[in-house]
């Protein structure tokens, strides 16, 4: 695997519009998308920052990973995503190099990326997805 850039960062916020209000008002960053991705319970918003975005991950359930991340931890930085060209070979590299995965194969994530993660107790503590333009 061979990461060409920092596709995203994605940080957990508690409320959404709250949270793109700072980016855009103090930033001067510009939402351009929401979308609720409902097998992750996450509503998303997205800035653009050169080649790099900001998720912003609300919770739209407490039993989500957003919702259990929040209460456990607060707000904050959540995962790091790094754009690779084929996120399902990438995922077997990192497998093959003994990281422990959370997803053996990728699945559509926000933006019809297709994304995977590998456990933050193989990366140094930093939950890290992997993602490549859907096919
Ligand atoms: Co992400």
């Amino acid at each position: 695997m061979k990461p060409t850039h920092i596709e995203h960062i994605g940080i957990a916020v508690e409320n959404l519009d709250e949270s793109i209000k700072y980016y855009e008002s103090v930033l001067g960053l510009k939402c351009y998308a929401v979308e609720e991705v409902l097998d992750q319970k996450v509503r998303t918003a997205f800035f653009q920052v050169g080649d790099t975005k900001i998720e912003l991950l609300e919770s739209t359930s407490e039993d989500g990973p957003i919702g259990k991340f929040v209460a456990k931890k607060g707000p904050g930085m959540h995962h790091i995503a790094f754009a690779v060209e084929d996120a399902t070979q990438a995922l077997k590299d990192a497998e093959d190099n003994g990281i422990r995965l959370i997803d053996k194969v990728s699945r559509k994530g926000a933006e019809g990326l297709d994304i995977g993660f590998l456990h933050p107790k193989s990366t140094n503590g930093v939950l890290t997805e992997l993602c490549s333009k859907g096919k």
